[in-house]
């Protein structure tokens, strides 16, 4: 248990980021994020990396990221890209954890967040809402087939979802 990690897997906007600081705060694990080693490692933005050189190359640079972490790190709490999924190392990573809800329950949580804006600007994926909606769909049933446990995370309160990771792992 101590030196394993734990990956939190989901969809963009499911909060990841939320869920992963509020279990720092409960347990002290330290935290890292994949799209923030990307974004250090090319000293630029997820949005910028789109734009210049396309998502294959984004996606070579999350594969590199999971080989990283595989060799690296030890005992961390490992929040995701929302596509961060497929790698194929991921269970030799940590224990995944998909951070399930519907895309309805999704929408509704970015658009009340106070910088809805900003979080939709940061997510090139999420600027069609029909590819989103479709990605949604393909999606959902392969981060429940990769996922050593999965919670429920929608309308439910944040400690509730922390306890219930923190016990099952
Ligand atoms: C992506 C999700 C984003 C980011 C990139 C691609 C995806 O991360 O990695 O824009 O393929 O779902 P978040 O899930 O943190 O938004």
């Amino acid at each position: 248990m101590k030196d394993t990690n734990i990956i939190l897997i989901g969809f963009m906007g499911v909060g990841k980021g939320t869920v992963a600081r509020a279990i720092v705060e409960e347990s002290g694990m330290y935290a890292i994020d994949t799209d923030d080693l990307i974004e250090s490692m090319e000293n630029r933005k997820i949005k910028k990396i789109f734009e210049k050189e396309g998502e294959p190359y984004f996606r070579e640079l999350e594969k590199k990221t999971a080989l990283w972490l595989e060799n690296n790190v030890k005992g961390t709490l490992i929040s995701t890209g929302g596509g961060f999924y497929k790698q194929e190392n991921l269970k030799k990573i940590g224990k995944v954890v998909y951070l399930k809800s519907s895309f309805k329950g999704i929408l509704d949580r970015i658009n009340s967040a106070p910088n809805a804006k900003n979080k939709l600007r940061k997510r090139p994926l999420l600027k069609d809402l029909k590819a989103a909606t479709k990605l949604f769909n393909e999606r959902a049933p392969l981060y429940e087939s990769v996922a050593d446990i999965v919670v429920d995370v929608e309308k439910k309160d944040i400690k509730l979802i922390v306890k219930e990771i923190l016990g099952q792992i």
